[in-house]
């Protein structure tokens, strides 16, 4: 008998093994305090007679939402509240909760009273007595629907759902769901490799499942919310992008990097328009042209990383003009070593075919590698 065991005998074994519960039900919140008293009244009705537990997972809502559920867990001791502060972020909030339980089943769902909670039955009754790992409340699968949503929202959530198709490794028709239940096993099978960012906690499991997981869409009528609002932003299609472009490319080069490249290139575009126009219409030396050619070079790779790249880190007001200071400085250095190592290599193997272009290519991935690495550290700092 081991430590922990002898341990949890003391503790009236029997009593124990009646609350232990076979499901959780893991809930990501923010600002929904109104929802939280009609979703609990919900589930216990659509549940009786199965052992379950509720963990929301709270990054912090100003409105009451952690205080609403400690609340209601002093009365109940199913529903409890893991409270995050100073993190956002749906995808990790499920993460966390899951791994906060020991249930066997667990399922994901929102607060805002969206998701059809009388599905949740027949979703452990599925996994429990079907061959299925994965229950999915779907709204794409014949009898589901997305409700009373406009026609754009439509539209943008229809586009989404193809592309994400695109990473998945299992045949889905809703994997942007933020509704479903699985058996843990697969869950912790997946856990070290999922990529945390953003809504689509679905989305990253199956594509990050090493052997993907046995799936059954229950169909469902999303419903409209009632209280509170949606937290769906530009940031979260952002975040999508991200996750997309990483299970696709990921593994070959980082996205972030990708993105700095890229945006290094316009860089140079913008470089040769500033130095064209100094020559040509406004007349100036080359060494004047040329310096504002790099400084607004410069300012234009800056603010479209600050947009772009580093989105989830993006600098506002003071910051703004801190993180530019130091990206000029990062930039110059950057810039020192780029011709210093092409002069470099141009010199020692002069006579060469193509040396020119070697070194001067050398001499750029140097410089883009630099100011990477550097200005990810001290431009863009993790919060
Ligand atoms: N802890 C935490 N942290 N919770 C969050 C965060 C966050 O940063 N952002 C949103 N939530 C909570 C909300 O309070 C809600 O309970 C749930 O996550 C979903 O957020 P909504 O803002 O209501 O999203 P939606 O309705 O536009 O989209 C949802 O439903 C779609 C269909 O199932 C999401 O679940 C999507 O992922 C899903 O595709
Ligand atoms: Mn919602």
């Amino acid at each position: 008998m081991g430590m922990s065991e002898a341990t949890a005998r003391r503790i009236e074994p029997q009593a124990a093994a009646l609350q232990a519960p076979d499901l959780t039900i893991v809930i990501p919140t923010l600002n929904e305090r109104e929802n939280i008293a009609p979703l609990l009244q919900r589930i216990d009705a659509a549940l009786a007679g199965t052992r379950w537990e509720i963990i929301f997972v709270d990054d912090d809502s100003g409105d009451g939402t952690p205080e609403a559920v400690r609340a209601i867990g002093r009365v109940d001791p199913r529903v409890r509240c893991l409270h995050r502060i100073g993190r956002r972020g749906l995808s990790t909030a499920c993460i966390e909760g899951i791994l906060a339980s020991a249930a066997p089943y667990v399922a994901v769902m929102d607060a805002d009273l969206q998701h059809d909670e009388t599905l949740l039955p027949r979703m452990l009754g599925t996994l429990r007595n079907e061959p299925y790992d994965l229950v999915v409340g779907s709204r794409y699968a014949a009898g589901g629907g997305i409700g009373e949503w406009n026609g754009t929202r439509a539209q943008i959530s229809g586009l989404a759902t193809r592309l994400s198709r695109l990473i998945c490794k299992t045949q889905i028709a809703d994997p942007m769901s933020g509704f479903f239940m699985l058996k843990r096993e697969v869950f912790e099978g997946a856990v070290r490799k999922l990529s945390g960012q953003g809504f689509k906690i679905l989305l990253d499991l199956l594509a990050s499942a090493q052997t993907p997981p046995r799936l059954k869409e229950l169909p469902y009528e999303f419903r409209l919310r009632q209280f509170g609002e949606s937290k769906l932003d530009t940031m979260v299609a952002w975040e999508f992008g991200m996750l997309l472009a990483d299970k696709l490319v990921g593994h070959i080069v980082p996205v972030r990097f990708a993105l700095f490249a890229f945006i290094g290139c316009t860089g140079v575009v913008v470089d040769l328009i500033v130095l064209w126009a100094g020559l040509n219409i406004a007349h100036i030396s080359f060494l004047a042209a040329q310096t504002a050619a790099t400084v607004v070079a410069m300012t234009s790779n800056f603010f479209l990383n600050n947009l772009f790249t580093y989105r989830d880190r993006r600098l506002k007001g003071l910051g703004l003009v801190r993180g530019l200071t130091s990206f000029y400085v990062i930039s110059a250095v950057g810039a020192a070593a780029n011709i210093m190592l092409a002069t470099n290599v141009y010199e020692g193997h002069s006579g060469v075919a193509g040396i020119a272009w070697l070194a001067s290519v050398a001499g750029v991935l140097v410089g883009s590698v630099w100011n990477y690495a550097v200005s990810s550290i001290f431009t863009w700092k993790r919060r």
